[in-house]
């Protein structure tokens, strides 16, 4: 008889009143961790149930390192956000199974329709999602009626559907750089972080939307310093969703694709990286000969140091990946309207990505203010 971990089945209302970062209930709500034995009944059980379903897995960077090695073991992906929803896209499985937050879901179901998306968990979300309701940021966006709206992926299938663009942080800067070019004035959308390092890098006019990653937030740049002292050799990566007093110290700033490649390339043996913690997996696998240290959070008088870790992405593992293949719960529904209406901006984001790919000239994508 295969072994069943159990998940705490708890409460679990979100967002609570007035707060977009009352975590309490996702971390309640973090599988436990399964023994070697159980991980591996689990492992097989979901290799074989991949194959009965048609399924592909397709996994962030920050899941547990089990959903991404399987992932990768099972002829599925682990990337950054934009590579995850150009991937589920175009693979021909009839079932993707997303192990990630419920953007990252929402996003695959928006670009294929006709496919059966499940998530381990559908109460993984993101507090950049949860501090940008769609109503209020309808209101933000009449406001300014002359600007290009500009959203982060980060957000539910209504307020892409309310944008002109999407884009991540992989071609954010790309993206508000071409629109810029052609005269657009922009509204960007939630991650005040991100959109500042974007608006000092691209130079464009931008209005802000107040929110941030409760994770990236935490980074502290009197800290950040204060470790650099301790490892001068080391190169600092990090996240464009950190604060920018962050960003500052930074050798290189990026996706976590981003941040993956220039940990390869740069010529250095000590990384500090800013960024959740489920990165060092993959950095540390792929570069066995290099250091990487967390960046820390927080300060001395802090209750809570250093435990860069997003507790949405936290929520997802082995025993509800296996649940959701088993018996098909956890399906990511939209509204067809909605969805039809979302996917335009990302459509536009995967023309335009895609165009830099192949050294087509992207801008071309890009209309002149004013044009149809
Ligand atoms: P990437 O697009 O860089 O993968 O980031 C997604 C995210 O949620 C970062 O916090
Ligand atoms: Fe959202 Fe931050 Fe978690 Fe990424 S790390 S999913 S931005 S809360």
């Amino acid at each position: 008889m295969s072994a069943v971990i159990p998940i705490k089945q708890v409460e679990y209302e979100h967002p609570l009143p007035g707060s977009t970062c009352d975590t309490r209930f996702a971390w309640a709500r973090v599988p436990v961790e399964p023994t070697a034995h159980e991980r591996q009944e689990l492992k097989d059980r979901i290799r074989g149930l991949l194959k009965e379903r048609n399924a592909v897995m397709v996994s962030h960077y920050y899941v547990h390192p089990d959903l991404q090695d399987l992932a990768e073991e099972t002829g599925g992906i682990v990337s950054d956000s934009l590579e995850m929803a150009r991937f589920g896209r175009d693979h021909p499985a009839q079932t993707l199974v997303v192990s990630g937050v419920k953007f990252m879901g929402e996003t695959a179901k928006i670009l294929s329709p006709e496919k059966r998306v499940l998530m381990p968990d559908l109460d993984a979300t993101c507090s950049l999602d949860l501090g940008c309701p769609a109503d209020e940021f309808d209101t933000f966006c009449n406001q300014h009626p002359d600007r290009t709206v500009v959203v982060y992926a980060n957000t539910s299938a209504a307020v892409k559907a309310r944008s002109d663009w999407l884009v991540t942080s992989s071609c954010a800067l790309d993206i508000v750089g071409a629109l810029k070019a052609k005269g657009h004035k922009i509204l960007w959308a939630p991650d005040k972080h991100l959109g500042s390092y974007i608006q000092r890098e691209t130079g464009a006019d931008m209005v802000f939307w107040n929110g941030a990653c409760i994770v990236h937030d935490e980074f502290r740049a009197f800290e950040l310093e204060a470790l650099k002292k301790e490892h001068p050799a080391a190169k600092v990566l990090v996240h464009p969703e950190a604060p920018p007093d962050v960003v500052a110290l930074a050798d290189a700033v990026g996706s976590t694709s981003a941040i993956l490649k220039a940990a390869r390339e740069m010529d250095a043996r000590t990384f500090i990286v800013a960024t959740d913690s489920g990165m060092m997996h993959k950095l540390r696998t792929l570069n066995p000969g290099k250091v990487f240290i967390e960046a820390p959070t927080a300060g001395n008088s802090a209750t809570c140091k250093s435990c860069a870790q997003c507790p949405w992405m936290a929520m997802n593992g082995l025993a509800g990946l296996a649940h959701v293949l088993e018996t098909g719960a956890n399906e990511v529904l939209i509204d067809a309207a909605l969805a039809e209406r979302a996917k335009l901006p990302i459509d536009r984001m995967l023309a335009f990505t895609a165009a830099i790919k192949s050294g087509q000239p992207a801008g071309a994508l890009v209309p002149n203010i004013g044009a149809a």
